[in-house]
């Protein structure tokens, strides 16, 4: 089949971000300026540079009472950080239960039943048993076209590594099994691994 997003896809479900999967999930932990932690997860998602290192995700829609669409962009707006968590197999409910689309004052980590400690870099929480955290400074928000889609640019100040995710001096993937979203409400876990070389190396 063939469609112009424009004129709808006819099928029961819009197929789009079965198309851009498996994601990578941003499990990102925000404050707002009273001091309320904020923690909801981001699929639109990805590292953009190594030198310094630098992420990005994108909210699309909202909540009719938020400037930017969502808790998380608009705490980042007010208070130029976000901390990045990677989500493990394990934290599958908690991540989804953080997802929930609550008050702005509700503390998610309270909700899904997460420990938290603060940031080296930023004023923020972040999860204490993580398999990584990344705490990020905000470079930018970027207005997309159509109602309330924003994508934010932060750098990377901080890198918190759980011990037994590195095995032999590498961010092994199989001690924690990171968990990734697929299209509808499906998702995907990384179990193994495979290491390919690249022609000439
Ligand atoms: C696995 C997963 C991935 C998600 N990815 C995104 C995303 O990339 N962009 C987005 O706007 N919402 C995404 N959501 C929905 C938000 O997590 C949800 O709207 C949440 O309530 C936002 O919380 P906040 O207002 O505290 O930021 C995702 C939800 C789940 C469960």
């Amino acid at each position: 089949m063939f469609y112009e997003p424009k004129n709808g896809h006819g099928l029961p479900h819009n197929p789009f971000n079965a198309l851009i999967a498996p994601r990578p999930i941003a499990w990102i932990s925000t404050r707002d300026s009273e001091g309320h932690d904020n923690l909801a997860p981001y699929s639109f998602f990805n590292g953009v540079a190594y030198e310094p290192p630098q992420v990005m995700f994108a909210t699309t829609g909202g909540k009719a009472d938020r400037a930017l669409g969502k808790d998380t962009l608009d705490n980042i707006r007010d208070t130029g950080v976000f901390c990045v968590h990677v989500v493990e197999e394990a934290a599958t409910e908690a991540m989804n239960t953080s997802a929930g689309s609550y008050a702005r004052d509700v503390d998610e980590f309270s909700r899904a039943g997460l420990d938290r400690v603060d940031c080296d870099m930023i004023a923020c929480s972040r999860i204490m048993n993580a398999p990584a955290a990344l705490e990020c400074r905000l470079t930018q928000i970027t207005q997309l076209p159509g109602a309330a889609n924003h994508v934010c640019f932060g750098e990377v100040v901080g890198i918190h590594l759980r011990d037994d995710c590195l095995v032999e001096g590498k961010f092994d993937v199989t001690t924690f099994r990171p968990l990734a979203r697929l299209g509808y409400r499906d998702y995907a876990v990384v179990r193994d691994a495979f290491t390919l070389k690249r022609p000439g190396e």
